[in-house]
């Protein structure tokens, strides 16, 4: 699939997002380095930092917040309403042409 992803520096990339890897959002970022190593994925994905925080710009209806999402947003800082973890995010076919800005470093 195709997605558009904003960087922090405000450039947008268009990238293809394999759905056969079981790939999150946060990954594909670190795949193709659209944010510095160690500014992103710092959990590793656990839901547990923050750092992939992203805002969905288009209107896709994403899979609902496990409580572990909603409790790590609940303390994050620059959250808002289409706010939501890059990690748990799962690249599926649904998600062509999603649009997502990555939130600021924190
Ligand atoms: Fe830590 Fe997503 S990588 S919350």
């Amino acid at each position: 699939i195709k997605i558009k992803i904003t960087d922090r520096e405000g450039v947008t990339h268009e990238v293809d997002a394999p759905t056969d890897m079981n790939m999150n959002l946060m990954e594909v970022v670190r795949s193709y380095e659209l944010a510095p190593e160690g500014t992103i994925g710092v959990c590793g994905g656990m839901a547990m930092c923050a750092s992939c925080q992203c805002y969905v710009k288009s209107d896709h209806v994403l899979p609902e917040m496990s409580d572990d999402e909603d409790a790590m947003l609940a303390e994050a800082f620059n959250v808002e309403d289409n706010s939501r973890l890059g990690c748990q995010i799962h690249m599926t076919e649904d998600l062509d042409g999603l649009e997502v800005e990555l939130a600021p470093e924190s």
